[in-house]
């Protein structure tokens, strides 16, 4: 998995500042190890819907370690990284030295580039963290160029209101998800419209939706959409 960030037994792993956890070391080296796995198999089907990205200027919006972000770099693109973990992007710059001066600490709620930078915004698995996720979309708007492509994927609505263990599907609620299999970390449920917004569908032309049950599979016995994966054109 490349470099290690840290020497010791222990690391902190933290996952913006609300989510500061301890995890041992080796536990954190295999949960990297599946959490590519995990992530080759989400980064083909975005890959698949983005086409080439050959000279293309893409920014991966809520970066995590990188992972993307170098496989985006391997496809010839002019990349960029942003996470709002000053210490994720720390790791990511250290395992992936050849791309350290392309990640930043960021929020995407307020993004680090000038307008109508970007050809490309790939953001996986970070806007559900958002209480508005307006607030990311109206900065992915900004700084896409005109029929620049933003490509989204979140935690299903329907998975997170199962998740929630609440009658109201519409209610606000901060549910608790599992990472590395054993982590718990919160975010704010989502409807479909909070995705589907009227901010969204007044800026973007909407291209492309997917619904699938993850390979995760948290869901035992039953077939829920884990994600959605939405790909759309800025007007
Ligand atoms: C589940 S991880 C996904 C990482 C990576 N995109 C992937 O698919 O492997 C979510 C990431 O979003 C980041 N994140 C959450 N809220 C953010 C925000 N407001 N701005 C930037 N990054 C954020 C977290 O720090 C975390 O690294």
């Amino acid at each position: 998995m490349g470099s290690t960030p840290t020497s010791g037994t222990v690391l902190v792993s933290i996952f913006m500042s609300r989510y500061n956890k301890k995890i041992s070391y080796d536990f954190y080296t295999e949960s990297m190890k599946n959490w590519e796995k995990k992530g080759a198999v989400r980064q083909k089907r975005i890959f698949k819907i983005a086409g080439s990205l050959k000279n293309k200027t893409v920014l991966d919006a809520g970066c995590g370690f990188g992972y993307d972000t170098d496989a985006i770099d391997k496809k010839k693109a002019k990349v960029f990284g942003i996470d709002i973990s000053g210490h994720i992007i720390k790791i990511a710059k250290e395992k992936y030295p050849h791309l350290s001066k392309v990640f930043f600490v960021s929020d995407i709620k307020k993004i680090p580039f000038k307008d109508n930078f970007f050809d490309l915004i790939i953001s996986k698995y970070a806007v559900h963290y958002l209480n508005n996720p307006d607030l990311a979309f109206k900065e992915f708007f900004r700084c896409l160029k005109k029929d620049g492509i933003l490509i989204i994927s979140v935690h299903h609505p329907m998975s997170v209101f199962f998740l929630k263990k609440s009658k109201d599907y519409f209610k606000k609620k901060e549910i608790t998800v599992k990472i590395f299999g054993k982590i718990k970390i919160s975010q704010p449920s989502h409807t479909l419209t909070d995705y589907l917004s009227a901010y969204f569908l007044n800026h973007f032309d909407l291209l492309y939706a997917e619904e699938k049950q993850e390979t995760l599979k948290i869901f035992k016995n039953m077939k829920i959409p884990e994600y959605l994966l939405i790909k759309a054109k800025k007007r």
